[in-house]
């Protein structure tokens, strides 16, 4: 090791071992890497073996101070690169990760005696992964949780505990699913106005008293107040009031996002080539943008993890093709409920000259494209906030856990989004489409992306919130000596 690398401190990522949760937390290990430190970033076996694969020929271990561990994640039935099960995953956090980690910083400890890596200073998980927390202390290690979605949503899952006391949740029977219970207010929660159960993380539709996802997520909640400190994706021109509630309930939590926006204003990126997708990217549909219209594409995604019917799957199909707008659809090998799709000639021939149909893309690339001018989207916060930072207005279809929050944010406080119904019809789609790419409301909602964009850009530049409560975090916890 050289003398350089011996100074530096060390610090070790554990994402959730989801798309959603190892991009913004490949972000945050770019940031710090650029910020003098030395990387450990760790995956699950499964997943480091499909990065390995997505990411082709790209030297993925040989990157100067940054390297890739991973823990065994428990499951030898995985099949070909799919979503992976919720669920299991929670379970496998829960019982097998811990030792593993163990196990895993014991190593890092003989291979930093033995001089060939700086020892580790200091711990950085994903708020999921808060069972690290525990190691954290065996080691007196500072360890800081990334908050991976939203602030919003966040307040409202720190609620989860009241909800149930006040008898809100469980629902009484299936029932109240459609019986218009959803619809109502949730008064008393500061930082949460005018906020509907449904706007909830959607963990809370469920009639088991003892659901074992809010019995999960309510663990994760009562470790947060031991983490050295808790950050967000987010920046605090854009959540401000929840943040606002959030600074009185916990001594240290920092906004030091958007990491997107970060990152594209680094001058000296040297890991841009490193990416996460889990799946393996066509990269065709850049050079078929190219060929388009500025702002004439509707691009529609709906994340790693959202499922459809065939039947839901054909009504975005058909609105698209009615709008008779040009778009740029990404339909996941696993997108749709009991297997692939195969559409009618009258639908292909319908779209040949206008729609391209991909299996994943480089998402933040096509966003950032000048032919992109809207996003369909599931409302997951990474691309929500790829969108804002992109300047791209949205149409809103949320699936489920947080989305519904980020949805009723996007559309009715920051007005950036129109929400198309859960039960989704081809002729709202159409008519959203056509609003958004070229009604006025679209027009309006693309102006204040624009101003979101810039207040992004500003806050992650230098003297900017985000940039200085990323130094702040850097200075005062994780270089902390306990
Ligand atoms: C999930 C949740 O939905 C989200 O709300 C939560 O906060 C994090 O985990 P996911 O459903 O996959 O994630 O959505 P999203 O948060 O949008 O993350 C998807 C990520 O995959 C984005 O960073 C997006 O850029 C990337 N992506 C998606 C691609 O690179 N290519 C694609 O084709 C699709």
């Amino acid at each position: 090791m050289s003398n350089f690398a011996e100074k530096k401190p060390h610090a070790v990522l554990t994402p959730y071992p989801l798309q959603g949760h190892i991009n913004p937390m490949l972000k945050l290990a770019k940031l710090l890497h650029l910020r003098g430190f030395y990387i450990t970033f760790v995956n699950t076996e499964y997943n480091h073996k499909r990065l390995l694969k997505s990411m082709g020929p790209i030297p993925f271990d040989g990157f100067t101070d940054f390297r890739f561990e991973t823990v065994p994640d428990g499951s030898t039935s995985h099949g070909d690169d799919v979503s992976q099960d919720f669920q299991s995953l929670r379970e496998l956090i829960r019982t097998n990760f811990i030792d593993s980690f163990r196990e895993l910083l014991a190593k890092l400890h003989d291979s930093s005696k033995s001089g060939l890596i700086p020892p580790v200073t200091c711990l950085v998980s994903d708020s999921f992964m808060s069972v690290t927390i525990q190691v954290a202390e065996e080691l007196a290690l500072p360890i800081v949780l990334l908050i991976p979605s939203s602030a919003c949503s966040f307040l409202s899952a720190l609620h989860l505990r009241t909800l149930i006391e006040k008898g809100v949740i469980p629902l009484k029977d299936e029932s109240y699913l459609t019986n218009g219970y959803l619809e109502t207010k949730v008064d008393r929660i500061p930082g949460l106005r005018n906020f509907r159960l449904k706007d909830f993380l959607t963990c809370i539709r469920t009639t088991n008293p003892n659901d074992s996802l809010i019995e999960f997520l309510i663990e994760v909640v009562d470790r947060f107040h031991r983490a050295s400190a808790i950050v967000f994706n987010t920046f605090n021109e854009l959540e401000s009031d929840v943040m606002n509630v959030l600074y009185s309930m916990f001594p240290s939590l920092y906004t030091i996002g958007p990491f997107v926006s970060f990152l594209n204003q680094s001058p000296q990126n040297h890991l841009a080539s490193l990416d996460s997708s889990l799946w393996k990217e066509d990269t065709e549909c850049l050079a078929w943008l190219e060929s388009k219209e500025p702002g004439s594409i509707v691009y529609v995604n709906f994340g790693s993890t959202t499922v459809m019917s065939v039947e839901k799957l054909l009504e975005f199909a058909w609105g698209l093709a009615n709008s008779k707008k040009p778009f740029l659809w990404i339909i996941r090998p696993d997108l749709v409920i009991g297997g692939s799709v195969i559409f009618s000639s009258a639908f292909v021939n319908e779209i040949s000259d206008r729609g391209l149909i991909a299996s994943w893309c480089p998402q933040e690339k096509v966003l950032n494209h000048p032919s992109i001018g809207g996003f369909l989207t599931h409302c997951g916060w990474n691309s929500t906030i790829e969108s804002i930072c992109a300047g791209v207005p949205m149409l809103c279809w949320p699936f489920f856990a947080d989305q519904p929050t980020n949805c009723r944010y996007i559309c009715n406080k920051w007005e950036i989004g129109i929400e198309i119904d859960t039960n989704v019809k081809r002729e709202e789609v159409e008519m959203l489409v056509n609003e958004l790419m070229v009604g006025e409301k679209g027009r309006r909602m693309r102006q204040k992306t624009n101003e979101l964009k810039k207040k992004a850009e500003e806050d992650t530049r230098p003297e900017g919130g985000s940039y200085m409560n990323l130094d702040k975090v850097i200075k005062e916890v994780l270089l902390k000596q306990n």
